[in-house]
């Protein structure tokens, strides 16, 4: 892998090259702007590490061009201007990272490694497998944003409070920071709060010694121990009751746990990351969550945007769950461009989580390896059925209606996929009265016993598989 290296200072370029070949990259390098534009034009580079003053420009105020040459290529900045101007204009290009001169070499380095990490875990348009160990998926601004934030805190130690709404995808951005971290190699222990019964919070966090209480019959380790050098994962902290709260406080206060029923306090060595789809500031203004709490978890907030805000991310996260299905022994499948269109004008109010459950079904009803359209519209009527109960549709004319906003045909489609979406569920009853009996279905609906199989087919509808639900 090649990174082009823009320095026109020869030592500062020498010690960079020698830095950057260590950690197994080649160094391609120039020294001015048009230099730079020439070798992006030609060849593609795995990140960019420029300084600001060039010897026929400003490295910075021509990096517009560079993002259109390689809008995904990370961008290093490094600079002797150490004026807040300099990293407020780098940061404001959306560079990976700044580095005002001097500064660390080996830091740079790996810097550089771990920007070409996370531009490999986004992955080129329609990449159905990410790296492996990278999982997630997703280009939109507001994704790349996310990414930028996790990238600020792999080489510290700093608390990340991970918000979204539920499915948004932030236990596994709690998972990337640990594992594209400097402490993946020490264990990522993970509680969820609010799964644990109010009593036994406490001895599952800190720990117990034999007899602390009635049915403590041996000695319990606590999560934080068991996270001790690695990363303790707090999830839905929002929920965790009040007495925990006070005890969670002060074991992040003082780095160190005291086992429910123990004498001494044992330093442990835990980066936190904590997660909630609550909304904690009103639960502060309520007195349910602690203020003085929420300032220590929250030192860098990373907020994952809901799936209709980035929904250019559909399709790639469709064809990435399509993908992990067939691994997981479903059948394979290929998503028409026009049928991952129609998923990205979906609601998805479960979010990732939803999208995912979908296709995986998906994966599992479809008979043909092509879905298009016709395919996915009738089986995207039935998965949103039932969602917006009170303003349901009078009669078959608003339902039409409704379903036209909702599902936006492409044009050139409406009809039919309007005729699938209204045969479909037709169908289903007919065949549920009839036990699943074709013949007798046809019969039912008054219609040709020959059209209603190839109506079938082309819908996806197996009646064997009806039998059963
Ligand atoms: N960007 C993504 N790329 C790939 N898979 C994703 C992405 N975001 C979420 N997922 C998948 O979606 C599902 C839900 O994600 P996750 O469990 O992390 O959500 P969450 O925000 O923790 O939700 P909750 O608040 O309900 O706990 C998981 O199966 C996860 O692997
Ligand atoms: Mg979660």
């Amino acid at each position: 892998m090649s990174v082009l290296l823009v320095e026109d200072d020869e030592s500062i370029a020498i010690v960079i090259t020698a830095a950057l070949e260590a950690e197994g990259f080649s160094v391609t390098r120039c020294d001015s702007v048009a230099e730079r534009d020439r070798l992006l034009a030609q060849g593609r580079f795995a990140a960019l590490v420029t300084d600001v003053i060039l010897t026929d420009g400003d490295g910075i105020e021509t990096l517009g061009r560079v993002r259109d040459a390689a809008p995904d290529m990370p961008v290093i900045i490094l600079s002797a201007q150490n004026t807040l101007d300099t990293a407020v204009r780098a940061s404001d290009t959306g560079a990976f990272e700044y580095f005002p001169k001097p500064f660390d070499i080996d830091e740079l380095a790996r810097t550089v490694r771990q920007a070409v990490g996370a531009a490999k875990a986004r992955g080129p348009e329609g990449d159905e497998a990410p790296v492996a160990g990278l999982p997630l998926v997703g280009r939109s601004a507001p994704m790349q944003a996310v990414y930028r934030m996790i990238t600020r805190v792999l080489r510290n130690d700093l608390t990340v409070l991970v918000l979204g709404e539920s499915g948004t995808g932030k236990e596994l951005v709690a998972e990337a920071i640990h594992q594209l971290g400097h402490r993946k190699d020490g264990p990522f222990v993970a509680v969820n709060t609010a799964a644990i019964p109010a009593e036994l919070i406490e001895s599952e966090l800190f720990g117990h010694e034999k007899g602390a209480f009635t049915g403590a019959v041996a000695r319990h380790i606590g999560k934080f121990e068991q996270a001790n050098g690695g990363t303790l994962f707090l999830d839905e902290i929002g929920d965790m009751p009040m007495q925990a709260q006070t005890r969670l406080l002060r074991a992040l206060q003082s780095g160190r746990v005291r086992r429910v029923g123990g004498r001494e306090e044992i330093a442990v060595d835990v980066r936190i990351i904590a997660a909630t789809n609550r909304d904690l500031e009103p639960m502060i203004a309520a007195g349910t969550f602690r203020e003085d709490l929420y300032y220590r978890l929250n030192v860098v907030p990373i907020l994952l945007p809901p799936l209709r805000e980035r929904t250019d991310d559909i399709p790639a996260l469709a064809r990435h769950f399509l993908h992990q299905a067939m691994q997981e022994g479903l059948p394979r499948h290929q998503l028409t461009d026009d049928a991952a269109a129609l998923l990205g004008r979906q609601p998805w109010r479960g979010n990732v989580r939803e999208l995912r459950n979908f296709i995986y079904r998906l994966a599992l009803l479809a008979r043909e390896e092509r879905i298009d359209t016709a395919t996915l519209a009738p089986l995207l009527t039935q998965a949103t059925r039932g969602e917006d109960e009170g303003e349901r549709p009078r009669n078959l004319g608003e339902a039409v209606v409704a379903w036209l906003e909702q599902h936006r045909p492409a044009p050139g489609r409406v009809y039919d996929e309007a005729l699938a979406a209204f045969e479909r569920p037709l169908f289903i009853e007919a065949l549920r009265e009839t036990g699943g009996n074709q013949l007798r279905a046809a019969q039912l609906l008054g219609i040709n016993r020959n059209t209603l199989r190839k109506r079938l087919s082309d819908l996806a509808i197996d009646p064997v598989e009806l039998q059963r639900i």
